[in-house]
């Protein structure tokens, strides 16, 4: 039985004192919560404070990017180690805005997540097409390439959270349909399955991103093979960010 996860990616939004705000808002509306895991991505000057304010509650902190080497001369990165040391358990790594804007290749992605697991965090790894290639046909050629040459040597995957964005519905407000998400996560499913076996692919959690809101998450959540959602801009408020983990909750 896999457990659900929200995560929320606040991008490059909210100060200090936002972030605290918005966390404890976070911590305290999901304080009953049985189940699940609900995960917070300050950017990186929040994190400590984040950390701070989540501390013992069932709220956990990941990073929203990271570097793949420990420490060195590299001008403006954070490393894996550094994150652990702010309270980070998680890291998002190959978000369609990192490979678009900061051109990160799978083989970047791939750095970062065997670096991840080796200093024991957690990595998302983002996957997804953008609209030119969902009208080209090659939706699963290029999601399938992501998969494999994103998680190339990883031994084991019970640490990867893999995320399913496609790009084309990341804060557009075209969210896609269940049927079109739930094609594609099953197909994730199968590729887990020829790399790392039945057992492993059908408990790897495996999350629809790109314009969820409270509305549009409980069509979603209900098919077989989504197992929650990462959000970005509903993440901002604690009213809508609450709303969608209260459904997810409701019906996983
Ligand atoms: P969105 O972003 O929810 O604003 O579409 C999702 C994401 O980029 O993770």
């Amino acid at each position: 039985m896999r457990t659900w996860i929200v995560a929320g990616n606040w991008k490059m939004n909210n100060t200090i004192a936002e972030a605290v705000a918005l966390a404890k808002a976070i911590k305290d509306g999901t304080a009953t919560l049985k189940r699940g895991e609900v995960i917070l991505a300050p950017p990186f000057t929040s994190l400590q404070s984040v950390s701070q304010t989540i501390n013992d509650s069932r709220v956990a902190l990941a990073a929203q990017n990271m570097h793949q080497e420990e420490k060195g001369a590299f001008t403006g990165e954070v490393s894996p180690v550094m994150l652990k040391d702010c309270g980070c358990t998680h890291v998002i790594i190959g978000h369609s805005e990192r490979r678009k804007y900061f051109h990160e290749k799978d083989a970047d992605v791939n750095l970062k997540v065997k670096k991840a697991l080796a200093c024991g965090l957690k990595p998302i790894m983002c996957v997804g097409e953008t609209e030119e290639e969902r009208e080209k046909n090659v939706t699963r050629a290029v999601v399938g390439r992501q998969v494999k040459e994103g998680l190339r040597g990883v031994e084991k995957i019970n640490n990867v959270v893999i995320a399913y964005e496609p790009v084309w519905a990341i804060g557009t407000g075209k969210v896609a349909t269940s049927a079109q998400a739930q094609e594609v996560h099953s197909f994730i499913r199968v590729i887990l399955k020829d790399l790392f076996g039945d057992g492993a692919a059908s408990n790897t959690r495996i999350l629809y991103g790109g314009s969820v809101t409270k509305d549009n998450i409980g069509e979603l959540i209900a098919m077989e093979d989504i197992d929650g959602a990462l959000v970005g801009g509903a993440s901002l408020k604690a009213d809508g960010f609450l709303g969608i983990i209260k459904n997810i909750a409701e019906k996983k």
